[in-house]
């Protein structure tokens, strides 16, 4: 895991780290120092003599030695107290320092992190967002916030050992026995970890995940069939489903809870019996109080600086393991350069000008054997308005959706203007806009939905407001700042609708997509929106599932079972076909 962390870094971010490392260092050097500092101080007020004599070079103990016979007790006294305070001051202004470093750095890291995973859905297929559930592209998304904590973990990792290993050599310097058994019960409580708790935690990280995505997923559906609950009184259902759900969610994360709250009583208790013990056998050994005290207070003071690290490190372990699926997931799917957001190098622009030739195309979707388009073949001239009718499921959709590259072909050709496009290959249809009949509107202005990410100008206003007109919304072009609610839930249907075309008019487009786009308005409203897209004249497909809209294309291509089995004027078709209007609704 650590290694494709690894793998994820430039550089740049190797260097911060580092200089983290750095940090961490010289704090756990001034954590021991400082603690080590405190018996030292004792044994000095105790008895400077007998300390002196244990300092082991013999320069530094003449110094020591100057240093006590030179002037009185006070004024020595001064001096160690001075250093005492000096050291503390230092190591507190480094922890501070930082921490102020480690949460710009976070800043910077989360900041990366998340984009960088939200770049990678964006530029996704439209295919990868019918095979996978939104619900889990959300947890995923949520979930991120754990690789920062990975790269945190370890920089505080490495500063608690440190300051472990450091406190342990110093206890060991006065009884390297205490020591020897701090290591030894280390040992044996990782190798218990490893065997006992580790495998347990995967299991339930697993578990509490899988629970967030189903939790995530109701959450969505509630939200999306919220009026058919109420019409149905199916709230209990979803209600006892949303418990059910979190229960299990909540039933994952008890075993990392207790996991996590055993941890403590457990060291703290080893702790207090280490001390017990290392009491009974210097009074066995016959030393006396004056002497245990400043080892004493050096393993108090330790155990109070080491129980947290050591509870931290363990924690530590188990998130990792617990998270560790998930973990994995991420850093497959991550990276760390820090980078502008790219189309697709490989993507072609076309601009489509002229005629759009489509040669034995087909196409089915991945999980189906069953063609979803079957051989067609068709052309479609400049300005032409082109009907698509067929019954339900014929195709229609997957058609325009095979055109505009949403959905890429198998097999055959577009040709769009002399242009060939070959099958699997990635292209943008510049000046096309789609209209579908579930435009999904922002939760914003009026402005903003219609220029939908386009940069605005001195002349932006002015345009959409023509495009508002157009697309017969006068009654908007003075409230361009009305926001429109979630899924354009503060306006009416047809007004969502017509709000679509007025995003597509202003994109100024030289060939527009329609997918039933009229099924929510009025008669009147259907006829004046017709006539705006045949008065655009540019060049039209659209899917018809109402016969008026049939009245302003120069050809329909009918639909069954994914080809194109007929095509002709209106009136061909309404002598042809005696149950014509069937193929419509
Ligand atoms: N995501 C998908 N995965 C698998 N099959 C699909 C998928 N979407 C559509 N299909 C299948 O492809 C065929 C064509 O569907 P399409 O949506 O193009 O029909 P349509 O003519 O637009 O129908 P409608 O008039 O109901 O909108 C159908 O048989 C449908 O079941
Ligand atoms: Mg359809």
């Amino acid at each position: 895991m650590f290694k494709s962390l690894f793998t994820l870094l430039n550089t740049k971010i190797k260097n911060e780290i580092l200089l983290l490392f750095f940090l961490n260092f010289i704090v756990a050097f001034f954590e021991v120092l400082s603690i080590g500092s405190i018996p030292i101080f004792l044994m000095y007020m105790m008895d400077p003599i007998n300390l002196v004599e244990k300092i082991p070079l013999d320069f530094i103990k003449e110094f020591f030695k100057n240093f006590l016979s030179s002037s009185d007790i006070f004024k020595n006294l001064k001096t160690v107290l001075f250093l005492l305070f000096t050291i503390f001051l230092i190591k507190n202004l480094i922890i501070l320092f930082n921490s102020i470093y480690q949460a710009f750095f976070n800043r910077r890291i989360s900041t990366l992190l998340a984009s960088s995973l939200f770049n990678k859905y964006l530029s996704e297929d439209y295919i990868f967002f019918i095979n996978n559930k939104p619900s889990e592209l959300i947890k995923n998304m949520e979930s991120i916030g754990i690789v920062r904590s990975l790269i945190t973990m370890m920089l505080v990792s490495a500063k608690e050992i440190l300051t472990i290993v450091g406190l342990i050599v110093i206890i060991g310097v006065s009884d390297f026995k205490i020591s020897l058994l701090m290591i030894l019960l280390g040992i044996i409580f990782m190798i218990m970890h490893k065997y006992k708790i580790a495998g347990v935690l995967v299991y339930y990280g697993k578990k509490s995940y899988k629970y967030t995505e189903s939790r995530l997923s109701l959450i969505n559906d509630f939200f999306g069939s919220i009026i058919d609950i109420k019409i149905n009184n199916k709230e209990k259902f979803f209600s006892n489903l949303f418990k059910r759900y979190f229960w299990s969610y909540e039933s994952a994360r008890i075993i990392d809870k207790l996991i996590s709250s055993m941890v403590r009583p457990i060291v703290e208790m080893t702790s207090i019996l280490i001390m017990i013990l290392v009491i009974f056998v210097f009074l066995i050994e016959g030393k006396t109080f004056i002497e245990i005290i400043p080892l004493i207070t050096l393993l108090s003071l330790s155990f109070i600086r080491i129980l947290p690290s050591v509870i931290t490190l363990l924690n530590t372990l188990n998130r990792i393991k617990f998270e560790s699926n998930q973990l994995k997931y991420l850093l497959k799917n991550i990276s760390l350069i820090e980078k502008e957001f790219e189309n697709k190098k490989d993507k072609k622009v076309i601009n489509f000008e002229e005629k759009i030739e489509i040669n034995n195309l087909s196409f089915s979707y991945l999980e189906k054997k069953i063609k979803s388009i079957k051989n067609i073949n068709v052309t479609i001239n400049k300005n032409e308005v082109v009907g698509i009718i067929g019954k339900s499921g014929s195709g229609k959709t997957t058609l325009l959706n095979n055109i505009s590259n949403l959905l890429k072909f198998d097999t055959g050709e577009i040709i769009f203007d002399g242009t060939k496009i070959f099958p699997n290959q990635n292209y943008i249809l510049k000046n096309l806009s789609y209209i579908r009949q579930d435009i999904y509107l922002l939760d914003d202005t009026i402005r903003n939905n219609i220029l939908f990410g386009e940069e605005e100008n001195e002349n932006s206003d002015n345009k959409i407001q023509s495009s508002l007109i157009k697309a017969g919304l006068e009654k908007f072009k003075d409230k361009l700042d009305l926001i429109i609610g979630h899924k354009g839930s503060k306006i009416s249907g047809g007004e969502n609708q017509m709000l679509g075309l007025a995003r597509a008019i202003f994109r100024d487009p030289k060939i527009i997509f329609l997918d039933e786009p009229t099924s929510n308005l009025d008669y009147k409203t259907q006829r004046n929106y017709l006539q705006t897209i045949k008065n655009l004249g540019i060049t039209t497909l659209i899917i018809a599932h109402r016969k008026e809209a049939l009245n302003i294309c120069d050809k329909i291509l009918l639909m069954k079972e994914g080809s194109i089995v007929d095509q002709g004027s209106l009136d061909y078709f309404k002598k042809k076909y005696s149950n014509f209007e069937t193929y419509i609704n």
